[in-house]
């Protein structure tokens, strides 16, 4: 079975603004601002055929790539963020079900038992969760050995010497956090991956990652993604959810599990879980993903030259998108599909800094496209503008005569949308209509403040002077414009 989420044929245009939500190996890693595959779908078919090359130059978590490839259309991706390429190899080569379910066993015999021994409380039980506020330790969960309540006990001095055997761990397998001073994403320069983890999930995760690194690279990649895919639960910023099912006045005094959103707040009221049953029940659910898929390799090229000679392929870069698509011939690229960094809404390489730091990744932030609320990072709107702009014009240079640019955007603000003014002067390009994405603004990440947007939006472009042979199947997805999205501004 191929992985492909949508069939054009199957399901109908409206699935194109309100799409399907993430399944499967697609939803097995968060990523903020995936876009669904619904619309990508609809455009490879229809502008591309066989042995065609797709660009992607802000890849992300790289669903496109397999959109692509099995389509049998030639793929190029880039991404600045080393996760968006580890996570995009990931799924154009994932190991069979089998393989990484001996590997997750393996992993088990060997620290399962030293990870709990951590987690033993008193009655020689192991703990699931520990219920902090701030500093104290209010409660400790265990699983029962029947039934599925959970059993709450009050923490006992033997929890609290247990917890200080850990204190002055020093990480042994994760780099240095780099953080900047952003109130948006609570990040400052001098927190450190102490001030995310307690010392005792660190000393755990390290025990994962000794392990994890003496498998080969692909399973090792599928087994690291596991990791940051979990790490999130593995924090200390898991929030503790009260009061739910409040019922005519009655408060519930029950405390659920929440679970890390985004950005670096620690909450008051937080869950320390136990870093085993994290990273299982993750591996359980990638083991899940991976058997409904029949194993599938893809072709990958080290370099964009060495895949324009083939007839198949791929080629995935980690890179600044401007620098790599100069070295695109011109007139080379069928589709260019992608959705760019919009303006201050999500700053990707921050928010992937503890993805990034445990997967032992070097970032170069000073390239990304973004604008950020970190001054020291002194990335403005104008640079985003300027930045946009080039990419656009990298885009008319190497678009074939018969090409079209998909550009997914929204930002809350009218000046973000500028580098569109580049459509007027020297470009070949034409913008020939838009239609709504609903999709994505359901995310809990995304920016609804008052006044934003409601709706991300797909702009098609295609070179000047050619006619797009598919104009009726464009007319008929809901929302249609010829014109452009009319912003709401918040100034
Ligand atoms: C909106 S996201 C793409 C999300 C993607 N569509 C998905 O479904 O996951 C924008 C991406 O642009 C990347 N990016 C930012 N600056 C870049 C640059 N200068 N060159 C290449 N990629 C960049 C970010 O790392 C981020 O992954």
């Amino acid at each position: 079975m191929q992985l492909t989420l949508f069939d054009i044929n199957t399901k109908t245009i409206n699935n194109i603004t309100n799409p399907n939500s993430y399944k499967g190996i697609y939803s097995f890693h968060k990523y903020w601002g995936k876009k669904p595959t619904e619309s990508i779908a609809f455009f490879i078919e229809n502008c591309t055929k066989e042995s065609d090359i797709v660009l992607d130059p802000f890849l992300g978590s790289g669903f496109i790539s397999r959109e692509c490839l099995s389509r049998k259309r030639r793929f190029i991706g880039i991404d600045l963020n080393p996760f968006a390429i580890e996570h995009t190899n990931f799924l154009l080569e994932l190991p069979k079900a089998s393989i990484f379910q001996s590997a997750v066993k393996e992993i088990e015999k060997k620290v399962k038992q030293k990870i709990n021994e951590t987690y033993l409380i008193g009655n020689q039980k192991i703990a699931s969760h520990y219920l902090w506020n701030n500093d104290s330790l209010l409660k400790v969960w265990i699983r029962p050995e029947v039934g599925r309540n959970r059993i709450e006990l009050e923490p006992t001095s033997f929890d609290l010497e247990k917890i200080k055997c850990f204190s002055n761990y020093t990480v042994r397998n994760i780099r240095n956090i780099n953080f900047f001073t952003n109130s948006k994403i609570n990040s400052k320069p001098e927190m450190s991956i102490y001030d995310l983890f307690t010392y005792r999930a660190l000393h755990n995760i390290d025990l994962l990652l000794d392990e994890i690194q003496l498998f080969p690279d692909l399973i090792k990649r599928a087994l690291l993604l596991t990791l940051t895919s979990s790490s999130g639960q593995m924090s200390s910023m898991v929030f503790a959810i009260t009061n739910r099912g409040k019922t005519k006045n009655k408060i519930s005094n029950k405390v659920e599990v929440g679970s890390w959103v985004i950005g670096y707040w620690r909450p008051q009221l937080h869950f320390e879980i136990n870093v085993w049953n994290c990273f299982e029940s993750r591996a359980n659910k990638l083991y899940k993903a991976l058997l409904n898929i029949d194993e599938h390799k893809y072709q990958k090229y080290e370099s964009i030259e060495l895949l324009l000679e083939k007839k198949q392929g791929t080629s995935i870069i980690n890179g600044d998108c401007i620098d790599t698509m100069k070295q695109i011939p011109e007139k080379s690229i069928k589709l260019i599909c992608t959705d760019p960094p919009h303006s201050d809404r999500i700053p990707y390489l921050e928010l992937s800094e503890m993805w990034n730091a445990i997967l032992n990744k070097t970032v170069f932030f000073e390239k990304e496209i973004v604008v950020s609320n970190a001054k020291e990072r002194n990335k403005k709107k104008t640079e985003f503008i300027e930045k946009m702009k080039l990419f656009i014009s990298e885009s008319s240079r190497i678009l074939t005569d018969d090409g079209t640019l998909l550009i997914y955007f929204n930002a809350r603000d009218q000046q973000s949308w500028k580098f569109l003014e580049i459509l007027k002067i020297g470009v070949n390009l034409q913008f020939i209509g838009a239609f709504p994405m609903e999709y994505s603004t359901n995310s809990v990440v995304q920016d609804n403040r008052k006044g934003g947007m409601t709706t991300d939006y797909a702009l098609v472009l295609k070179k000047i002077g050619y006619n797009i042979n598919f104009q009726h199947k464009l007319d008929s997805i809901p929302g249609w414009s010829v014109s452009m999205p009319q912003i709401v501004s918040v100034a």
